[in-house]
C-alpha cells in the first residue's frame, strides 16, 4: 500500500530536532533500546553531512535513513526507522529506494549496515533491497549484541 500525502524527500537543517525525537521514540521495541538513539547534536550535523531522507506527511516525519561515507569509499546505511503506527506501509522500502538512487547515481559503492539477527522485519526490508552478503559478527557491541554485517555491493546507474 502507498500511503497518501507522503513525501520522500532529502532532510534540512531545521529537521534535526524532529528526527532525533524520532530517534529517541522508533527503537522502545527493540533490544537495548536505552543505547540506541543518535544524540540531537548528531543528528545536527548528519543532516548537514550526511545522506538523510525523511517521510514527511502533513508537516510531521513519520520516517528517516541515514547514511555517510567512511575511510574506506565504502556507504554506512547507519539508522532507518519509522514510526511505530506508520510501519508495515512500505515506507521503509521508499527511504531505502531513495538513498539507493541517489548512491547510485553519484558513481555506487559497496553499501553496508548492521542488524540485530533478530530483526525479521529488517531483514526481509534489507534483503529486498539487495543486502544480500552476509557475516555474522559475536559481540558486535557488548558481548551478547550480535550482528549480521550485510552488504550490497556497488552498481552505477546509467
Ligand atoms: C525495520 C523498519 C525500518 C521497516 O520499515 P517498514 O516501513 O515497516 O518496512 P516496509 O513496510 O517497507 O516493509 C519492508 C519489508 O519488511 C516486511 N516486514 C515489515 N514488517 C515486518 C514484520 N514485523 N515482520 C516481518 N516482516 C516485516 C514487509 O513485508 C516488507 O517485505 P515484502 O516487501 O517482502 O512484503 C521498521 O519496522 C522500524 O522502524 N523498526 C524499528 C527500528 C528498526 O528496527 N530499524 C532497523 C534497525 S537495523
Amino acid at each position: 500500500m502507498k500511503p497518501e500525502g507522503l513525501e520522500i524527500d532529502v532532510a534540512q537543517g531545521r529537521d534535526f530536532l524532529a528526527i532525533a525525537g524520532l530517534d529517541r521514540r522508533a527503537w522502545l521495541d527493540n533490544r537495548q533500546p536505552e543505547f540506541i538513539p543518535d544524540g540531537e547534536h548528531a543528528w545536527r550535523l548528519w543532516v548537514d553531512g550526511a545522506h538523510v531522507f525523511v517521510a514527511r506527511e502533513g508537516g510531521a516525519i513519520v520516517g528517516a535513513i541515514l547514511a555517510f561515507p567512511t575511510l574506506d569509499g565504502a556507504l554506512c546505511v547507519h539508522k532507518v526507522m519509522i514510526e511505530k503506527s506508520r510501519r508495515g506501509q512500505g515506507i521503509g522500502t521508499r527511504l531505502f529506494d531513495a538513498l539507493l538512487a541517489e548512491v547510485d547515481r553519484r558513481g555506487g559503492a559497496n553499501c553496508f549496515l548492521t542488524v540485530d539477527p533478530g530483526n525479521q522485519a529488517a531483514l526481509r526490508l534489507y534483503e529486498n533491497r539487495g543486502f544480500t552478503e552476509r557475516r555474522f559478527v559475536a559481540g558486535y557491541y557488548r558481548e551478547h549484541e550480535d550482528r549480521y554485517v550485510l552488504t550490497r555491493p556497488a552498481r552505477r546507474s546509467e
